[in-house]
């Protein structure tokens, strides 16, 4: 490709990765392009030699961790609308751009005085990572939100739209992180938010902070949410990182039985199904990993779910902080631990 044909597409060849993504590693892409419409990724994935190429959507890059150089073609994501499809008694429904930050969203609906997203005040990210990967925080998983992913075929180029029963969601999990799915691009997502406020403060620490009291208005739950993260979660700002690192693992009933009898004070939650989760951060902490630091890669002092960067760690020495915590874990409790983010 001529460096001429580059440019009138918007492509930078060798691009710098590491100010695209919360975690700051260092890291280049062979070509990097953002795209603002529908249009313009069809022109960027219809020129015959850069629709060859692998290809990765950034969003906000708040949920990946690079290990090495992408050799391929990086798309950042950058359709940011908002519209209101219409409502009814019982809800409104919204339609907005996969390229939107996830946080603004967020805030930009309390402002309205709008329920139903609070809990997932400041999760860092945008409207399509969130579709993606299923986010959830604080008892409320993105899914349960959702009505419809909008999604551009790359292959194909044509549109295609799943029903949030088409997205097989679960725990951080849905069809467009598999493999199967991977030439689709979410586009915009679709959301159905309830007119009449029900706050939802059973998670632990959110019960503890209302103490009693019912929050009268989002904005409160909001508020809470957010005091809650930013006591213990790292702003990517100031410490780089991709929020929790592992997932907490699922295991079976019996396990988690076995587990509490040597340990009555593991902190695990019932699943349905004879399944139940065990709090990864618990784990970790021990085993005697919380606040390990290797050179500039360590677990996060206060929350030992958060590997972090304290400005030049690699994501080779990251995974290899993250490789000795799963396997101290893996050896004392038997259990797997399964990063979270999207390693590549
Ligand atoms: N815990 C410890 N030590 C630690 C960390 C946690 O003992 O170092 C215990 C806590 O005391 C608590 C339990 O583990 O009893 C759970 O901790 P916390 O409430 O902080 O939540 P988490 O399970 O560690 C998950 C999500 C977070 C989300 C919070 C709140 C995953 C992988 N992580 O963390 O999501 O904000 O719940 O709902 O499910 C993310 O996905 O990036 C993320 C930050």
């Amino acid at each position: 490709m001529t460096e001429t044909e580059l440019k009138a597409l918007g492509v930078v060849r060798d691009a710098d990765l590491k100010p695209l993504t919360t975690f700051a590693v260092p890291a280049e892409a062979k070509f990097y392009a953002e795209v603002k419409s529908l249009d313009e990724l069809r022109r960027l994935l219809s020129h015959p030699e850069l629709s060859c190429e692998q290809r990765l959507v950034l969003g906000g890059g708040s949920n990946i961790l690079f290990t090495k150089d992408f050799e391929g073609l990086v798309i950042g994501m950058r359709i940011d609308f908002l519209e209101e499809l219409g409502e009814t008694e019982q809800s409104r429904t919204i339609r907005v751009g996969a390229g939107r930050s996830w946080g603004q969203l967020v805030d930009e609906l309390i402002e309205r005085g709008w329920s139903g997203l609070e809990n997932l005040a400041l999760v860092p990210g945008t409207v399509g990572g969130a579709a993606v990967q299923n986010i959830g925080a604080y008892g409320l998983e993105v899914a349960e939100r959702i009505v419809k992913v909008e999604c551009l075929d790359a292959r194909t180029l044509e549109p295609r739209v799943f029903d949030v029963s088409e997205c097989d969601y679960g725990y951080r999990s849905s069809i467009f992180k598999s493999d199967q799915y991977a030439d689709l691009i979410v586009l915009s997502v679709v959301f159905e938010l309830p007119k009449t406020f029900e706050p939802r403060i059973a998670y632990k620490e959110l019960a503890a902070f209302f103490d009693g009291k019912m929050p009268q208005m989002p904005a409160e739950v909001a508020e809470a949410v957010k005091s809650i993260r930013r006591k213990k979660l790292p702003d990517p700002a100031v410490i780089p990182n991709a929020g929790s690192f592992f997932k907490n693992p699922v295991v079976t009933r019996i396990k988690q039985r076995h587990l509490l009898e040597d340990m009555p004070q593991l902190v695990s939650y019932p699943l349905a199904g004879g399944r139940a989760k065990l709090a990864a951060g618990w784990l970790i902490e021990a085993v005697g990993m919380k606040g390990r630091r290797v050179g500039d890669a360590a677990v996060y002092e206060r929350q030992a779910l958060v590997l972090v960067n304290y400005g030049n760690a690699t994501g080779e020495q990251i995974m290899a902080l993250a490789a000795e915590v799963a396997s101290k874990v893996r050896l004392r409790f038997g259990v797997k631990l399964e990063p979270e983010p999207v390693i590549i």
